[in-house]
């Protein structure tokens, strides 16, 4: 069914903008949307709406606008966060320029809302509110993750604050817009939204380790991006905790300031996680996320086999390597 979903949404989404004019706009918004992404979020909204209804494929628009604002968060994240790589290529901005993928990543949330279009008047109404108010707290998330790079007193509070906003709420709505189309309660729709929250900043807190700790063959990013750029991360958060005053110092040292060649700084970073055990914590982490989310299936008002299908795909998003 999960690839089902996944082909159904990539036939409904792709090709449709490689042939529009001008194509400065178009060609990055169709190379940023062609390649390699998981489509999390889409399968989240069609599996919503499935859940409530037996019918995924009224979803597909909204499937849509999820991951083109996806894909339009990543062309500007990816700016603001220098990373040169996206799905092991070039990022937009390094592959044309900054101005591109402003914005091309305009156009983006656009047509993004424009998907919306197409649900009759009061589900369209709950949808506009939905996604707006979740798009306004991404930019909040992702202006606190930029201004953390700057303090070095981040609490682990203040991040867990910063990723629910930046990540955790946009996969909380992706369920949530489904669940809404698939007919859901009021109750049932906002159960699957606390879902999507805890699902989601496990979501992110495994993303830091993967930055850290992903296997560059597989992972589609530079590897250390987050070390480079100084990010608050929850590997970080938890070496400060730790009781080994000079690898803390050190972890502090190399996150005052950003070296020409960041080699060493990366090796020794990630040693450091290690040797504090801030990387085996993180794991412990991404696991109590998921498992809070598991906690409320049963609430969920979907039936056993729906239940363990998303069991599953809970418990797999946590093995993955990119
Ligand atoms: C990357 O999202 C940005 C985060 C919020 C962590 P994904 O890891 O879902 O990226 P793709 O779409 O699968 O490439
Ligand atoms: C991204 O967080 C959150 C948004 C794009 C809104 P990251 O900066 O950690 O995502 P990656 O690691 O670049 O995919
Ligand atoms: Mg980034
Ligand atoms: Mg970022
Ligand atoms: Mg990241």
């Amino acid at each position: 069914m999960l690839s089902e979903y996944k082909i159904s949404f990539e036939e409904a989404l792709l090709n449709q903008y490689a042939a529009r004019e001008p194509k400065g706009l178009y060609e990055p918004i169709d190379y940023i949307l062609q390649d390699g992404g998981k489509r999390l979020r889409p399968i989240l909204v069609l599996m919503g709406s499935q859940f409530y209804s037996g019918d995924y494929k009224r979803a597909l628009s909204a499937a849509k606008a999820v991951e083109i604002f996806h894909n339009f968060t990543l062309l500007h994240d990816d700016i603001m966060d220098a990373a040169p790589l996206r799905r092991g290529r070039q990022t937009v901005h390094e592959k044309w320029d900054t101005n591109t993928a402003i914005l091309s990543g305009d156009a983006m949330l656009i047509l993004a809302y424009q998907q919306l279009e197409e649900y009759e008047a009061q589900l369209q109404v709950a949808l506009f509110r939905l996604f707006s108010k979740t798009a306004l707290e991404v930019c909040e998330g992702q202006q606190w993750d930029v201004e953390f790079e700057l303090r070095s007193d981040v609490t682990i509070p203040e991040y867990l604050h910063m990723i629910t906003y930046k990540t955790a709420v946009l996969v909380a709505c992706a369920f949530k817009m489904g669940a809404l189309i698939g007919g859901a309660t009021t109750e049932q729709a906002q159960l699957l939204y606390d879902f999507g929250l805890n699902l989601g900043i496990a979501f992110q807190i495994q993303d830091d380790y993967l930055d850290a700790f992903g296997n560059p063959e597989t992972f589609g990013k530079q590897v250390g991006g987050d070390i480079i750029e100084n990010k608050k991360t929850y590997l970080y958060l938890l070496t400060k905790q730790s009781d080994n005053k000079t690898l803390v110092e050190e972890l502090e040292q190399w996150f005052s300031g950003q070296p020409q060649d960041p080699t060493e700084k990366i090796a020794r970073v990630k040693h450091i996680f290690q040797e504090t055990n801030a990387a085996a914590r993180t794991q412990e982490a991404i696991e109590k996320f998921t498992d809070d989310a598991l906690q409320t299936i049963e609430q969920l008002g979907i039936s056993e086999d729906n239940q363990k299908v998303l069991r599953a795909f809970a418990l797999k998003l946590m093995q993955r390597q990119s």
